[in-house]
């Protein structure tokens, strides 16, 4: 069967022929993929020269976003059938510290965890895929559809929770009672800065705009871009960051009296996101998922970072992956999304390919791609 992957030692995405996987274990299911989502991290793998085999392994078969439908379960397997649309979570646990012991392994204290196309264990850009009952998630009917953003909307569904556990520490962040961030209508009054619009800013945005947040968005392309017709489609305003500092981005969205309760960084650009700090309001909350991949120095007022850091009772907090209630919480949100911004999540799709296309897929001249989905019908 078909497969894409890394070699060690060899710069790029190369085309693999690897023979069709069988369930050997009593809990494992066997699943045909049908979708394959690329994204920010498939990109770094290549454009970095970034591959991380199995020990004695000398490939790793790249892709962590996928949808696919379960051809053939184990003796054990009870939650799950034969002809079910499954989703796979990304993470494998160390098996040893206690959050990954209890379903939690984004959170994981030991780091010997793998993550599946990533990180020691091979993904999802190929035919068929066998795991463990545990770490598929089954697809409800009306979401097959869009279920390829599941992935990637989990790492959102994530960051935004981090969002709301810790600013629960505030159940007066407004005036309304009923508007604190743990509750149902927590989004109302609150505002909210974006730093990036691609796959993950622009799903972050939609789960923001969802919960009624104010909602803006910074990146650097040109107002007529696709980028920014979604995020206005969505509800939010758009920062052309091209040639802005930090304080400039952060004067266009509010003044002294209106709050910026929160920042979701999903850019990964390194140095915006260390000077934004400097402009995070008193009591409000910072969420990094960007990646930087290259080293990248800057200067920066150590005392005063950390004098305003701890006289606005501020957070800065990094989030990455997500477990398998963040992959419910979005199988939850997509319908609600295409409903309330009718067909955004179809228009995020900017480029579809075949498993075949792996010279085309990875691209890297190519700017205008928003999402990349593999349809793999082999
Ligand atoms: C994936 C996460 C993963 C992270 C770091 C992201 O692209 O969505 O699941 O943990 O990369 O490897
Ligand atoms: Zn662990």
């Amino acid at each position: 069967m078909l497969a894409i992957g890394m070699y060690k030692g060899k710069p790029g995405a190369h085309k693999l022929d690897l023979p069709k996987p069988e369930i050997t274990k009593p809990d494992e299911v066997l699943i045909k993929v049908k979708q394959a989502g690329v994204d920010g991290t498939d990109f770094n793998m290549i454009k970095h020269n970034l591959q991380d085999p199995a020990e004695g392994q000398d490939k790793i078969v790249m892709g962590h976003e996928m949808v696919g439908v379960v051809e053939a379960v184990g003796n054990d397997v009870k939650t799950i059938a034969v002809g079910d649309t499954v989703v796979l979570t990304v993470r494998r646990g160390c098996g040893i510290c206690q959050p990954c012991l209890h379903n939690q392994s984004d959170m994981c204290m030991t780091g010997l965890y793998t993550e599946r196309g990533i990180h020691k264990k091979d993904g999802f850009f190929t035919e068929y895929i066998v795991d463990q009952e545990q770490y598929a998630i089954k697809v409800p009917n009306d979401v097959a559809d869009m279920a390829v953003f599941t992935e990637p909307l989990s790492i959102a569904e994530k960051g935004v929770e981090q969002i709301r556990l810790i600013q629960s520490r505030m159940p007066w962040a407004c005036e309304h009672p009923n508007h604190s961030f743990d509750s149902q209508d927590w989004g109302k009054c609150k505002t909210a800065l974006v730093v990036g619009a691609g796959p993950l800013g622009i799903l972050a945005t939609a789960l923001l705009r969802l919960a009624d947040v104010f909602t803006y968005v910074v990146d650097i392309v040109q107002e007529d871009s696709p980028k920014v017709h979604l995020v206005k489609h969505m509800g939010a305003n758009y920062i052309d960051g091209r040639g802005k500092s930090a304080k400039e981005l952060v004067d266009f969205c509010c003044t002294p009296t209106d709050n910026l309760d929160i920042v979701f960084e999903a850019s990964g650009a390194a140095v915006t996101a260390v000077e934004l700090i400097n402009y995070m309001s008193r009591s409000s909350i910072y969420v990094m998922t960007g990646i930087p991949r290259q080293e990248i120095r800057t200067e920066l007022d150590a005392a005063q970072l950390v004098r305003q850091i701890v006289r606005n009772n501020q957070v800065v907090v990094g989030s990455v992956n997500s477990n398998r209630s963040h992959f419910e919480m979005a199988l939850k949100h997509i319908p609600q999304i295409e409903k309330r911004f009718s067909g955004m999540l179809k228009e995020m799709i900017t480029h579809r390919f075949g498993l075949a296309d792996h010279d085309r897929i990875f691209d890297l001249s190519d700017t205008s791609r928003l999402k990349t989905v593999i349809d793999i019908t082999g």
